[in-house]
């Protein structure tokens, strides 16, 4: 018996360079929470190999390459990458999940990829699984899969589990396929999400869409017990903990002191993306230099935005605002050796977001919506001797676990930037006070207590299911 996981995208990061191969470890939460899984002996780890690969020998390399470390790749055609990736997962599904119906497209030609492509990888599951395997699916880009797979194997074990919001019924109803997504998602037999309000928002739409009974949160479809259920992820602590003395770490912290040494930073750390805030933060930067010139010389932003899905025209055009912002900022407060925002467009290595971890007083982490959000838990974890700042927005799946944050409603600029005076100015003894119980809560529920309780709870619902039979 073995583990499959399913994700649009594997854990590795693939180039080709030169006409050789290489591969990197890709260092996102998904990726480190379930490499302790489909390492373990015959697991595996199915997703898109991120490149577009034509030729049919490089694409065995490549495949080659993969298995030796239990990952199997499923390539896309640049048709596929427009429609099913560019076009109905981030320019249909991203938008109306993350509450921006207006950036919504209803194309017919995205459904009618997603729905290939999610065939395409159920043959490539099928291809692997064997009678007794359990498949662990996740998110948005593999709504139907559950359902494809079902069709063909009613008594496989699917776990499905979505990483972002799943919207309210007046939004997710907008959709023209809505019913289409929600009866292959029942195709899996435990639905998981970060938060309660999704779990709540999704049996809201199963009861009035499809429309099917729910008792609590147990659903009855066709004659097969479904569970849907909230497990808010966890980090890998002891990861972040480690970090704070591994000598790369502490090279980079002792540079950025250099650089740094007498400003209060505040760091700033996301994928380019509309649903993060981004724009309204610095609005409430400037609002801070504007309106307190006391801190000018005294204060940094350090912003990085990971560059993301920048063939989307909505992140093209989120790029060239921020752009326009972050110039238009330092440009009026600069001075000659001040920068008020450090900003950068690019990814780092996980000893340098540790170290600026460790740097930075206040974190500043604004979503407008966010499944989940890793950021300020790797924030927390970072901060070894419990002091630090951390500004979370209540949109954040992490708001409901990370509660003595100084919370925020990001769309209100005015409150985001009294935050930020209260946290440059807030005592140890309440920073002390606000981090001990936070990085408890992060010690506590970590990505090992996830995949455990999801991975019990699914057992638990097979059991059920045989009971009932
Ligand atoms: N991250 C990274 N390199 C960077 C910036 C961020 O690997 O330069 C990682 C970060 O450590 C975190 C993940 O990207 O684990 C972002 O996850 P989060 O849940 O905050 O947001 P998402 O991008 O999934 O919406
Ligand atoms: C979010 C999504 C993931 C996605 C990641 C990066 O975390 O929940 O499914 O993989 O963003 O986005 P990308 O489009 O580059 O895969």
């Amino acid at each position: 018996m073995k583990t499959i996981i399913v994700s649009n995208r594997l854990p590795v990061k693939i180039t080709e360079s030169d006409d050789k191969i290489e591969l990197k470890q890709s260092e996102g939460g998904l990726a480190t929470g379930l490499g302790s899984i489909y390492r373990q002996g015959n697991n595996m780890w199915l997703g898109w190999s991120g490149i577009e690969v034509e030729s049919e020998s490089k694409q065995e390399e490549i495949k080659d390459r993969l298995q030796e470390i239990n990952l199997f790749p499923v390539f896309l055609t640049q048709e596929e990458i427009n429609l099913y990736y560019e076009g109905f997962s981030n320019e249909t599904l991203w938008p109306v999940f993350h509450y921006h119906p207006t950036y919504a497209h209803y194309e017919q030609s995205y459904w009618d990829s997603y729905l290939a492509v999610n065939h395409k990888f159920k043959e490539a599951v099928l291809e692997i699984a064997e009678p007794g395997d359990i498949i662990w699916i996740h998110d948005y880009q593999l709504l139907l899969l559950a359902g494809l797979i079902r069709a063909e194997q009613p008594d496989i074990t699917i776990g499905f589990f979505l990483h972002i919001p799943f919207p309210s019924y007046e939004l997710f109803r907008l959709i023209p396929w809505r019913a289409e997504l929600l009866e292959n998602m029942l195709g899996a037999d435990l639905i998981g999400f970060h938060t309660f309000d999704d779990a709540r928002h999704f049996i809201s739409s199963i009861t009035r869409l499809l429309p099917l009974h729910a008792s609590a949160n147990q659903i009855n479809y066709n004659d097969r017990q479904v569970i849907v259920e909230a497990f808010p992820m966890g980090i890998d602590e002891k990861k972040y903990e480690s970090l704070t003395h591994d000598r790369l770490v502490l090279e980079n912290v002792s540079k950025l002191k250099e650089n740094f040494q007498d400003l209060k930073m505040i760091l700033s750390i996301d994928r380019l993306d509309y649903s993060k805030g981004i724009l309204q933060r610095l609005q409430a930067y400037d609002i801070l230099l504007q309106k307190n010139p006391e801190y000018h010389e005294r204060v940094v932003l350090y912003m990085i935005v990971v560059p993301s899905r920048d063939t989307v025209p909505q992140y093209k055009e989120l790029r060239d605002e921020i752009d326009k912002l972050v110039g238009n900022i330092n440009s009026r407060y600069r001075t000659l050796d001040w920068n008020p925002i450090h900003y950068y467009y690019r990814s780092f290595e996980t000893e340098m977001l540790s170290a600026l971890y460790n740097m930075a007083e206040i974190c500043l982490v604004t979503p407008m919506r966010d499944g989940m959000n890793l950021v300020s838990k790797e924030y927390v974890a970072s901060r070894t001797d419990n002091t630090g700042v951390l500004i979370l927005s209540e949109m954040a799946g992490a708001a409901k676990e990370l509660i003595d944050a100084i919370i925020v409603n990001p769309n209100n600029v005015g409150e985001l930037y009294r935050a930020m005076i209260e946290a440059i100015n807030m005592p140890l003894e309440e920073q002390l006070r606000r981090m001990v119980p936070m990085r408890e809560v992060v010690a506590k529920f970590n990505v090992r207590h996830w995949v455990k309780i999801y991975m019990d709870r699914l057992d638990e619902v097979k059991q059920l299911q045989a009971s009932m039979q």
